[in-house]
């Protein structure tokens, strides 16, 4: 007989674990409360990146590089909206045409667990399902921080810093994390006055450090302020606007801008479920999980943001078909070592694997090999002189260990990376693969070649900051 799946949740977790679910042979249901293709399609990685493709055109135009001289350019911000809004439709609508085609029945309401098999859907079609295997899908929220002032019109996430009536003249971001950097990154672009504040000293505190630090050093050079080792005490409405009282050290500072974005962290969403009725433990927040996405109760997995191992569109596709693979019998993998990040400022920057930090934290014996992208042809052609191609590998056998990228195309680059890794592959066969010329690509094989000390377009022994 068929197995019955309701997933909870329609963002890249939940229908891809639906459309998976279906090509197994099982029935699916999929309850949907707000939008299908989740904050990813609708408020995340979309929208944010349609932005950002334009801010890199208009930054280019701008600044009359490449040869070209180009008249005033100018933003139709108006325009820009529309685009945004239009593509995030078409993939909306792709996604639910995909649904249909595989058979999978939609319920747009909220779900709620009446116990730990019936899932009861509230909306304009109320509906009662029970399920043999259910599968949470139900994301993330923004973390709120407990700062006086932050209620206050002017204070947004990332989903109202998104659809913005105009490009404010000033913004000030609390939190240097991905959302952050992106954030700064596009509206600096826009000609805004951004400056983020960041609690560690280092931004984008999980990257590896020399990559951030580049990343830094680019956008500090387009005209980004960046106040670390900073926190958030309170936030004033003023006359010229809000102003964020900063302690950096012992000095408290004030910084005013149109608009404060707070951008430091997500969590988990898991109020309102019935998570309790069913019996799903939760640990600080996060739903428990075992290496299948099992839950503490067997036929209930929990995949994605919501299980907070990992807030990423594709660990979440990922951990969707890994979990209705297992649920449904099939043999599944799922390597949770491997998973590629992507941070899509200009420079762009990606990687995957362990950062030089970590292999340091483990005591592991590592070797890097770093090639700097101002000795690569197609990246002075790209316009990009400040990158670099990093390999951490494993001194004794040369196994690619981590890679990171800051530079021109790096979130498309670290692809060859991740199926090295995947592979199991050393800096020896990176190095045998050949790279077409003029690519930026070249660059990962140097990297590799540096691992040995042998970069061909690179001084012996010039180390690379
Ligand atoms: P979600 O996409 O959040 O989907 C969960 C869905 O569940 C939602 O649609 C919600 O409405 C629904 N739901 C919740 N509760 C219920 C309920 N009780 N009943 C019914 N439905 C319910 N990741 C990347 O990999 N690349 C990026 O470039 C990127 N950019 C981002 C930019 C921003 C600004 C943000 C905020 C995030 C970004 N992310 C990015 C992260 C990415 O969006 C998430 O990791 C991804 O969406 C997680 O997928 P998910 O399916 O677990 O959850
Ligand atoms: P984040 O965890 O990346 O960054 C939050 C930052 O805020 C951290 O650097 C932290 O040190 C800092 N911070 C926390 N509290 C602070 C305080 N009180 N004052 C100053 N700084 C403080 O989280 P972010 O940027 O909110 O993104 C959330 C999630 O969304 C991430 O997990 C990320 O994976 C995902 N995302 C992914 C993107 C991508 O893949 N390109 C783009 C945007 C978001």
């Amino acid at each position: 007989m068929k197995k019955r799946i309701v997933v909870i949740g329609g963002g890249p977790g939940g229908y891809v674990a639906a459309i998976r679910a279906a090509q197994l042979g099982a029935e699916v249901h999929l309850v949907e409360k707000e939008y299908l293709g989740g904050t990813c399609l609708n408020v995340g990685c979309i929208p944010t990146k349609a932005l950002l493709h334009t801010a890199e055109l208009y930054h280019t135009l701008r600044h009359g590089a490449h040869g070209l001289t180009i008249g005033q350019a100018q933003i139709d911000w108006k325009s820009l909206m529309v685009r945004k809004e239009s593509i995030v439709k078409r993939l909306v609508q792709g996604v639910a045409g995909l649904l249909k085609a595989n058979k999978v029945e939609l319920h747009m309401g909220q779900a709620v667990l009446q116990d730990a098999h019936t899932v009861a859907v509230s909306g304009p079609t109320p509906v009662q399902l029970t399920a043999d295997i259910v599968v949470l899908a139900v994301g993330s929220v923004p973390v709120q921080i407990p700062v006086p002032g932050v209620n206050h019109a002017g204070v947004i996430d990332s989903t109202g810093a998104l659809s913005l009536p105009q490009i404010p003249k000033s913004l000030v971001i609390i939190g240097g994390g991905v959302i952050g950097t992106e954030f700064a990154a596009l509206y600096n672009a826009f000609g805004t006055k951004v400056t983020v504040v960041e609690m560690m000293p280092q931004i984008l505190p999980p990257v590896d450090g020399q990559v951030a630090a580049r990343l830094r050093e680019h956008l500090v050079n387009l005209g980004v302020t960046f106040m670390t080792e900073a926190r958030l005490s309170e936030i004033k409405k003023k006359a010229a606007g809000l102003t964020a009282l900063i302690w950096q050290g012992s000095e408290q500072q004030e910084v005013t801008g149109e608009y404060i974005l707070i951008a430091t962290g997500r969590k988990a969403s898991v109020g309102g479920m019935g998570l309790e009725a069913a019996g799903v433990l939760l640990d600080q927040g996060k739903i428990v999980v075992n290496e299948h996405f099992a839950t503490t109760v067997p036929h209930i997995y929990a995949i994605g943001d919501c299980n907070a191992q990992i807030m990423l569109a594709h660990a979440a596709s990922a951990q969707g078909v890994a979990a209705v693979e297992h649920a449904l019998g099939h043999q599944s993998v799922y390597n949770g070592e491997v998973i590629p990040y992507c941070i899509y400022t200009s420079p762009e920057v990606a990687g995957v694997g362990i950062t030089e930090e970590q292999a340091q934290a483990r005591g592991l014996a590592y070797k890097t090999g770093v090639f700097p992208l101002m000795a690569n042809g197609k990246s002075l052609i790209e316009g990009c002189e400040s990158g670099l191609v990093k390999i951490i590998a494993d001194e004794q056998y040369g196994t690619v260990l981590g890679a990171h990228i800051v530079g021109p195309r790096a979130t498309d680059l670290i692809a060859e990376m991740v199926l090295a890794m995947t592979l199991e592959a050393t800096v020896d066969e990176l190095i045998a693969t050949i790279h077409a010329h003029p690519t930026v690509s070249e660059a990962i094989a140097e990297a590799a070649l540096q691992v040995r000390g042998q970069a061909i377009h690179w001084p012996p022994g010039v180390k690379v900051g």
